[in-house]
C-alpha cells in the first residue's frame, strides 16, 4: 500500500471517528422538536469534517491525549456548522451539504435558533479543556463573525481591493483553520514559538481553501452541494468577482 493511501486513509479514520462521536449527540436531543430537529438535521449532514482533521492531525504530532482532540474536533465542527446556518441565512442560498438549508427546509427564525444552539453545543463540546483553549475557540469564533460583517458590507462597496479582501477571508475562514491547526498542537504541549508557526500554517492553508471555494462557487458542478452562482448574484466580493470588476474599471 503506498504512502498517499495510508495517508488518505488515516484522514477517514478521522472523518468516521468524527461522525460517530457527533452522532452521539443526537439522541440527548429532546423535548423541542422546534429547536432540535434541525440541530440533528444539520449534525448528520455530509460536511468534509476538514476542521476536526486539522485538529486531530496536528495534536497527534504532538502525542495528544485522543479524549481531548475528539472534544476539541467536535467543538470545532459544531462552530463551522454553526457559522454555515447562518451563513446560508445571510447568503440566502438554499443548498448546503446537498440538501436544503435550514431557513430553506423550515424557516429563518428555526434556523437563527439552531445556530444558536450549534453555538452552545460547540462550547459544551469544550468543557474539561484548558482555558486557554476555550479563550482562543472563542477569540476565533468572534474574527469568524467579523470576517462576516465584512463580507456583508463589502457586497455594496465597489473600492474593496485585494488587501481587503484578504483581510476578509482571513477573519471568515482562515483563523478558523488556523487556530484548529493551532490548538490541535496546544492540547499536546506545543511550544509557544511552534503553535504560531502551525497557525500560520491553517491560516495560508484556509486563505488557499476560501480562495479556492470561490472559484468553485463559479466553476464547480453539483458536487460541492451548494449553490453554484451565487456570489455573482448576491455581488459578493470573491476573488473571481473582486478580479473582474476591478479589470472592468480598468477599462
Ligand atoms: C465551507 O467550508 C465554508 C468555507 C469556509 C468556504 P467547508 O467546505 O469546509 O464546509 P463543509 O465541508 O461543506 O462542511
Ligand atoms: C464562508 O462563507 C465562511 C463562513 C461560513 C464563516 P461563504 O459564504 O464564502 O461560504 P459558502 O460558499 O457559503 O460555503
Ligand atoms: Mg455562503
Ligand atoms: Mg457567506
Amino acid at each position: 500500500m503506498s504512502v498517499t493511501n495510508t495517508f488518505e486513509e488515516h484522514i477517514q479514520f478521522i472523518q468516521s471517528q468524527t461522525n460517530k462521536a457527533l452522532a452521539k449527540i443526537s439522541p440527548k436531543l429532546n423535548s423541542s422538536k422546534y429547536f432540535y430537529d434541525p440541530i440533528d438535521y444539520v449534525i448528520k449532514g455530509e460536511g468534509k469534517r476538514l476542521r476536526p482533521v486539522l485538529v486531530h492531525l496536528s495534536g497527534q504530532a504532538y502525542d495528544a491525549q485522543p479524549d481531548d482532540l475528539m472534544k476539541l474536533g467536535i467543538a470545532v465542527e459544531l462552530l463551522h456548522n454553526f457559522s454555515l446556518v447562518h451563513d446560508d441565512i445571510m447568503d440566502n442560498d438554499s443548498m448546503r451539504h446537498g440538501q436544503p438549508s435550514v431557513h430553506y427546509k423550515w424557516d429563518i427564525p428555526t434556523a437563527i435558533l439552531a445556530g444558536d444552539g450549534l453555538f452552545t453545543l460547540a462550547q459544551l463540546s469544550l468543557i474539561g479543556l484548558d482555558t486557554y483553549i476555550f479563550q482562543r475557540f472563542n477569540e476565533v469564533a468572534l474574527e469568524v463573525c467579523e470576517g462576516q460583517g465584512m463580507d456583508k458590507e463589502y457586497e455594496n462597496d465597489h473600492s474593496i481591493d485585494m488587501d481587503d479582501y484578504i483581510q476578509m477571508i482571513g477573519k471568515k475562514t482562515a483563523c478558523f483553520l488556523g487556530m484548529c491547526s493551532e490548538l490541535g498542537a496546544v492540547l499536546g504541549g506545543a511550544s509557544k514559538q511552534e503553535a504560531s508557526n502551525i497557525y500560520k500554517f491553517g491560516y495560508f492553508l484556509g486563505l488557499a481553501f476560501q480562495i479556492k471555494d470561490d472559484y468553485l462557487g463559479i466553476w464547480g458542478d453539483q458536487t460541492l452541494g451548494k449553490p453554484i452562482g451565487s456570489d455573482i448574484i448576491k455581488k459578493k466580493k470573491s476573488l473571481p468577482c473582486l478580479l473582474y470588476t476591478s479589470d472592468a474599471a480598468d477599462e
